[in-house]
């Protein structure tokens, strides 16, 4: 995710150092390329690096400006690959004006249209952000606040700017819209910053800046202004965190950091694809009509937890889309000869876009004429890059070894593709398609209640934690998350565990339960749950414990169970969702009663580029 660094003190020199030291502590976040502006001598210096921040640092130590001011930024490409013109600071035209942005301006392409027609604009970089700068530029009469509020006011979208003009030294101006930001009072010298482990050396006393905020920051003062421009008084926040604990915003792990931001991940995957009527929009990827009665097959092809997202496609496309889809794990694929042609439509899921199967696998299908599409979290990964098309998830960096937040912007992206495609084939009717992005649309609050129910999954974890096998079983899209279950449970817990298709459980598995067995029994599909009923009844004559997760208002469930977890009420082909995250806390209190080290598992690595 991009990260933003701003620093003003005094004398001549020092920023350099300062803004290159908080970019720094923003490297956890990932990123692509770094660049700083520094005002020197009535200009704006501008230096880049595509790649680590050592790259950067190498450029600065062979030029000797310095100065007492600048801004800084990390980029995780989104609009444009990684490349020296894409990554920040952007400048206007004659270079007087340098930005760093987060986020995204939405109406970017609208307002690059206008300022190359009207003002003839040429653009430097294919980033939305660029425009921030020439706008600033255009109204820009001596006074960078006033210009900063112009420019902001002509655009839409989550973001925070932080801006520099070359004429005025002694200010940096921010603004923020949905997009973190926030400023530090340092020693005769002030800061601005996206995240506080870039402050935490210099700074423990910062200004959290709300929406719609601008904040001026000279080396004495930080005033923050509200939407009418009225100076706002604001409390200053004591930051007790150490350094480690700031990078994870106040989380024990990365791991719960990022289940927790699951609600907004899938709200950003959503956004990006739904148009201001709230119909699905695929800008950039291409399958009309004609593209699809091409397809008569479709294979997902991925690893770990990307090839269980894969197995919740393949029920949406069959299911909304009704093209023939199969499954398979990257590594296996690659070596069985698929029967593969020029109709077929071969879907990749990957979050890092660099697990070596997963590309392999891809490159197989190419060469067997298959057109490829990706769905994939790190812009401009190799996936991506060697992709036909990229839909690519909005979950932001994930760092814990474990998958969490991808898998469910994953699961969105899939619903999101066989909604399309079953209504652009015309076998999906308007009010199905209307009343399962109603569905998904409602995703990201429920998701926030469920999360308010780890208490009770931390409890359960406490009477389970010591147990060395468990099952998990589960019928329709719920062996899905059966097997995802299982996995995180796996990797961070190291206990042994085994899903199944509740169903197949009598043609073997069944053996081994025996008094006390943990059984896992995942109950959300309505439909098949008389049906589950007789496999609960199976194990705890045999002695399992169990522990049932269904939909709130379901309670049979309660008879039939040791324990119970609810999710919210939703139809039955969105479950997946919600029904992981349970799961996501139970492996993750389990590790941490286990002492485990949860975001570095042993013998795990968070991109598997070997085979
Ligand atoms: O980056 P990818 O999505 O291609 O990674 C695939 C798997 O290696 C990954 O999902 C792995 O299974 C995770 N550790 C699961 O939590």
């Amino acid at each position: 995710m991009c990260g933003i660094v701003g620093y003003i003190g005094g004398g001549s020199a020092g920023a350099k150092r300062i803004v290159t030291d908080g970019l720094k502590r923003l490297e956890y976040r990932g990123y692509d390329s770094a660049g700083i502006a520094l005002a020197v001598n009535g200009r704006l210096v501008v230096e880049k690096a595509v790649g680590r921040i050592a790259n950067l640092e190498e450029i600065l130590k062979a030029s000797p400006v310095d100065s007492h001011a600048g801004i800084g930024h990390t980029r995780w490409a989104t609009h444009g690959a990684p490349s020296q013109a894409n990554a920040h600071p952007h400048t206007n035209a004659d270079g007087s004006i340098a930005i760093v942005h987060n986020g995204i301006i939405e109406n970017y392409a609208e307002l690059k249209e206008r300022l190359i027609a009207e003002h003839g604009v040429s653009f430097r970089s294919e980033t939305d952000s660029e425009i921030a700068a020439h706008l600033i530029g255009l109204f820009y009469k001596g006074d960078l606040l006033a210009a900063v509020r112009e420019a902001v006011r002509e655009m839409r979208g989550a973001y925070s700017i932080c801006a520099m003009a070359a004429a005025e030294p002694d200010r940096i101006v921010a603004v923020r819209k949905d997009a973190p930001l926030i400023a530090g009072i340092g020693e005769n010298c002030n800061f601005l910053a996206s995240d506080i482990p870039a402050l935490l050396k210099h700074a423990r006393m910062i200004y959290l800046i709300e929406n719609n905020e601008t904040v001026l920051v000279t080396r004495n003062d930080i005033t923050i202004f509200n939407e009418r421009m009225e100076a706002v008084k604001r409390d200053v926040f004591h930051v007790t965190w150490d350094a480690d604990a700031a990078e994870k915003g106040g989380y024990d792990h990365f791991m719960r950091k990022e289940i927790f931001e699951q609600p907004a991940g899938i709200a950003e995957t959503l956004n990006r694809r739904l148009d201001e009527k709230g119909e699905i929009k695929l800008d950039g990827i291409s399958l009309t009509k004609e593209d699809l009665d091409r397809i008569d097959r479709i294979y997902i092809v991925a690893c770990g937890t990307a090839s269980h997202a894969g197995l919740v496609g393949k029920f949406a496309i069959e299911r909304f889309a009704r093209i023939p889809t199969e499954t398979d794990i990257a590594s296996e694929f690659r070596y069985r000869e698929p029967y593969i042609d020029d109709r077929t439509l071969f879907v990749c899921i990957s979050q890092s876009g660099e697990t070596l199967d997963t590309l392999a696998a891809l490159r197989e299908a190419k060469s067997r004429g298959a057109r490829v599409l990706s769905v994939v979290n790190v812009v401009g990964s190799s996936v991506a890059r060697e992709s036909d098309d990229v839909f690519y998830t909005w979950a932001g960096p994930e760092i814990a070894v474990a998958s969490t937040k991808a898998f469910t912007t994953q699961l969105v992206c899939m619903y999101l593709l066989a909604l399309y495609m079953g209504r652009t084939r015309g076998v999906l009717s308007d009010a199905e398609y209307a009343r399962v992005l109603s569905e998904l649309s409602q995703m990201p609050d429920k998701l926030t209640a469920l999360l308010e129910d780890e208490p009770k999954i931390r409890d359960i974890a406490k009477k389970v934690y010591k147990n060395e096998n468990i099952f998990f079983i589960g019928r329709g899209s719920d062996v899905s998350v059966a097997l995802e279950g299982s996995l995180k449970l796996k990797e961070i817990s190291y206990i042994h565990s085994f899903a199944i298709a509740a169903g197949e459980l009598k043609h073997g598995t069944i053996a081994l339960i025996e008094q006390g067995s943990l059984v896992i029994v995942l109950a959300s599909q309505d439909r098949l749950f008389e049906k589950l009923l007789s496999n609960i009844e199976e194990v705890k004559a045999r002695g399992a414990y169990v522990i049932g997760l269904a939909k709130a208002g379901n309670r049979e469930i309660e008879k039939r169970s040791d324990e119970v977890i609810y999710i919210p009420a939703c139809a039955d082909e969105v479950t997946p969702i919600l029904a992981v995250v349970p799961l996501q806390l139970l492996a993750y209190h389990v590790a941490k009663l286990r002492g485990c080290d949860i975001d570095k598992p042993k013998n795990l690595a968070k991109a598997v580029t070997v085979e």
